[in-house]
């Protein structure tokens, strides 16, 4: 065998077994680099006369032609073994438990969301929005709070500086005025829920000055007082999950509505304990009525044609007595031990099928 011979078979060996691309990479170099083997037997060819030239370059081509080949072979077969080698050190495996006993909780507020929004969309409602800053208007004047009207006084409204447009502002003292912004954009029927922040200037063990309340309206052409006593009698039963609870709709007064009442649901005080059911005393828990003609004509609505009923409680109200939270303030205090204790495991979503909360 020549020298020719044997440097093609060691070089296609090396190639042959060369592990990775960078060691393929080191064998190409040293053949066919600058200063590599076959480089270099090109070069020497120089000295040779040219009937001798031709026939040394036709073996050294084809010598070439082979070693290329081969490293473009091997190439191919590394990408392959090392996109497999990549697969099995990246490999996860899926099939491993969660393990949500590690991780945060979810606060009783947005579990408590949840459970209304399920129960609400199981009857028909869909979640509607509005913004923590809301104009005057809004707030009070569409919802028939006129200035100067004494309701305005018992909101302890944070008041900001006007819009750009001149607009006055309030931070929204109660998720009413996203009744007025759903009404003024779309056309009844309506059937909505809004939860969302709330703000008063007052602060002690029942109040904070953020806290949460959840709004409801339906408009459509026969709406009527019993379908708020139905509406509000089976959200209260899924909520507390207590099927014989009763609930009592007691005469009361908001701007907004006419005739409006109060909604108590049953409970027990005996021993100073809080029990809720059917034991004879009763509990306030949101305020309600049918929607004032006038806050219908503010949005543009018909009053002669269309009316409706709106509700609104405090979250964290029925929140304390649904789990026994004994103190407002805490909601708000960012204390993990509180967190752990109080709150929810966040695979558990809240849905009617598998029960509100485990
Ligand atoms: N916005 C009232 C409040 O914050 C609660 C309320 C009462 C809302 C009656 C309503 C309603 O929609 O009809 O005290």
């Amino acid at each position: 065998m020549d020298t020719l011979d044997t440097l093609k078979a060691e070089t296609l060996a090396t190639i042959a077994s060369a592990n990775d691309s960078a060691a393929l990479e080191e064998v190409r170099v040293a053949v066919m680099g600058k200063k590599g083997s076959i480089t270099a037997l090109m070069g020497d060819m120089r000295n040779l006369s040219p009937d001798e030239r031709k026939a040394r370059g036709a073996a050294l081509n084809a010598v070439k032609t082979a070693v290329e080949a081969a490293i473009e072979g091997r190439r191919g077969e590394l990408k392959t073994i090392e996109l497999e080698r990549r697969l099995a050190s990246e490999r996860i495996d899926v099939t491993l438990a969660p393990r949500p006993e590690t991780q945060g909780r979810i606060h009783p507020i947005s579990q408590t969301v949840d459970e209304m929004v399920a129960i609400f969309a199981a009857m028909g409602f869909t979640v509607a929005e509005g913004p923590d800053i809301e104009t005057d208007f809004n707030n009070f004047t569409a919802l028939n709070i006129p200035p100067e009207h004494p309701a305005r006084q018992m909101h302890d409204t944070f008041y900001l500086p006007p819009s750009a447009e001149g607009a006055a502002r309030v931070l929204r003292t109660h998720t009413s005025p996203v009744q007025i912004r759903t009404m003024l954009k779309n056309k009844p029927p309506i059937r909505i829920i809004a939860p969302g922040r709330t703000y008063r200037s007052d602060y002690d063990q029942t109040h904070t000055p953020v806290f949460h309340q959840i709004e409801g309206l339906v408009i459509g052409e026969d709406i009527h007082m019993g379908h708020l006593k139905g509406c509000i009698l089976e959200f209260c039963r899924a909520f507390f999950q207590i099927d014989d609870l009763p609930i009592r709709f007691r005469p009361s007064f908001f701007p907004f509505t006419e005739p409006s009442a109060e909604v108590d649901i049953g409970c027990s005080r005996k021993g100073g304990e809080l029990k809720l059911g059917n034991h004879g005393d009763w509990l306030e828990i949101m305020g309600s009525g049918m929607v004032h003609p006038k806050v219908l004509e503010n949005c543009g609505i018909d009053s002669t044609k269309y009316q409706g009923f709106a509700f609104g409680m405090g979250i964290e109200r029925v929140a304390m007595l649904k789990y026994g939270i004994p103190d407002l303030r805490s909601f708000f205090d960012a204390d993990l031990r509180w967190l752990r204790h109080y709150g929810f495991v966040p695979l558990d979503q809240p849905n009617l099928a598998q029960g509100l909360s485990r």
